[in-house]
């Protein structure tokens, strides 16, 4: 008996799309089922399996990837804060921010949500994280809350002396963090049965990638059902070029990977509203901060040799920045680097630089970016709030807040 009813039943079970994994592991998978049921074959074990959902359960346990770690992809969570910072909407300014994690495997990630926001300074009460995966068993090591070495990788583990207690076999996040995660068991193909309330942010990252075109489809209208007309949806690197497809706009934000809800949302007088430019790499200061030299647009065909250099060099750093969109860090920094060789230092340069630096986990070379890109521009909005992220990381609150404080006093229209 070949493996292909078993992948069809898998697909049709949690969207795993066979191929995406290799058939071999499904064999895998169902031979390791067959000798824990202490069947003698396959076929036995197909007749155990038709009709037992407890069976399709252990099934899927046994096929899923729970690979998560803290902080993965941290520009993520840089641009987390951030978003919900500067484009809060009416709605999630007054209330609560209501937020998800799907899947959420080990727990890893709806934890890194939560410590990014209560070092970004909001407060416990106005967070609610759900956190949703398939797996009972991955959840049950969430709720269990003891995470040892491999869920913390990367060189900046500052985070852990700030939010972690030492336990046996490992490390738990505080209380503080804890209670702000609640997980449960969901299918997000089963649309997880959404309460009265959308969500405002949802972290749907590196589960994508193992579903076909189709169950991709799917789960993108659910993820699209379940977010706010302003939310933002956080997907995994290799996930970035469906979300367009989707109807989704990047928030641009290198190694992010954020995309707003599209269309945009209607106004009060029903009008379709222009999409809101996202406070992005292109277009990072606010209307009223301090003048900062207008973002140069690609070659126009009539272009005079000043303007058309101009075009060149922000094609050079857009390439940067797709690369670095696309995961590709050490290609973006290289690219960075001859761009600040060939064509002298920009502020713009710089901050990407550090952004890269900053994913890569070379916090320290990424401070010096961000220092480089305020000195050539003192009201550089993007580069404030990251070096302020930074900081907070690195355990200096108090050059946090003052950087913090030069980026309000911009957001509100003040020089810094
Ligand atoms: C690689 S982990 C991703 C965890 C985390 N989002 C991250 O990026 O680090 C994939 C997770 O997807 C879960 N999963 C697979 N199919 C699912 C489905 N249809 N609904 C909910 N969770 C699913 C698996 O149980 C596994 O924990």
């Amino acid at each position: 008996m070949d493996t292909a009813r078993f992948e069809q039943l898998l697909k049709q079970a949690m969207g795993l799309d066979s191929a995406s994994i290799g058939s071999a592991s499904v064999e895998r998978a169902v031979q390791e089922r067959v000798s824990a049921c202490g069947l003698a074959d396959v076929r036995s074990y197909w007749d155990r399996l038709s009709g037992s959902g407890t069976e399709l359960q252990e099934l899927i346990e046994a096929v899923v990837v729970p690979e998560t770690w803290f902080f993965r992809d941290p520009a993520s969570f840089v641009a987390l804060a951030r978003l919900l910072r500067d484009e809060r909407s009416p709605r999630q300014a007054q209330g609560v921010l209501r937020l998800l994690s799907v899947p959420c495997s080990t727990g890893e990630e709806p934890y890194s949500m939560a410590m990014a926001l209560l070092d970004a300074g909001f407060p416990a009460s106005a967070l609610r994280i759900d956190a949703v995966d398939i797996s009972h068993r991955a959840l049950a090591r969430a709720q269990g809350a003891v995470y040892g070495r491999n869920s913390f990788r990367g060189s900046d583990l500052a985070f852990r002396d700030r939010h972690f207690v030492a336990a046996a076999g490992g490390h738990s996040p505080a209380d503080a963090v804890q209670r702000l995660v609640k997980f449960r068991h969901g299918n997000l193909l089963d649309g997880l049965a959404a309460g009265a309330e959308l969500y405002d942010v949802i972290f749907c990252r590196n589960v994508l990638i193992y579903f076909d075109r189709v169950t991709q489809d799917r789960a993108l209208a659910v993820l699209g059902r379940l977010l706010t007309p302003c939310g933002w949806l956080f997907v995994g690197p290799s996930e970035t070029a469906l979300l367009s497809d989707h109807g989704f706009i990047s928030a641009k934000l290198p190694l992010a990977f954020a995309f707003r809800k599209g269309p945009a949302p209607r106004t009060d007088t029903g009008l379709r509203a222009t999409p809101a430019p996202s406070r992005s790499m292109r277009a990072p200061a606010p209307a009223a901060a301090a003048p900062r030299p207008a973002r140069p647009r690609v070659a126009p065909s009539a272009a005079t040799p000043r303007t058309a250099a101009r075009a060149e060099t922000a094609t050079g750093i857009d390439r940067a920045r797709r690369l670095a969109d696309q995961g590709h860090l050490a290609e973006a920094a290289a690219l960075c680097e001859a761009h600040l060789r060939e064509r002298g230092p920009t502020a713009e340069a710089y901050n990407l630089l550090g952004l890269v630096r900053d994913a890569s986990g070379k916090t320290d070379d990424a401070a010096d970016q961000y220092r480089k890109a305020l000195y050539l521009e003192p009201n550089h909005h993007e580069a404030l709030v990251h070096l302020a992220l930074l900081l907070q990381k690195q355990g200096d609150a108090a050059g946090a807040q003052r950087l913090q404080q030069r980026a309000s006093r911009l957001q509100h229209g003040g020089g810094a």
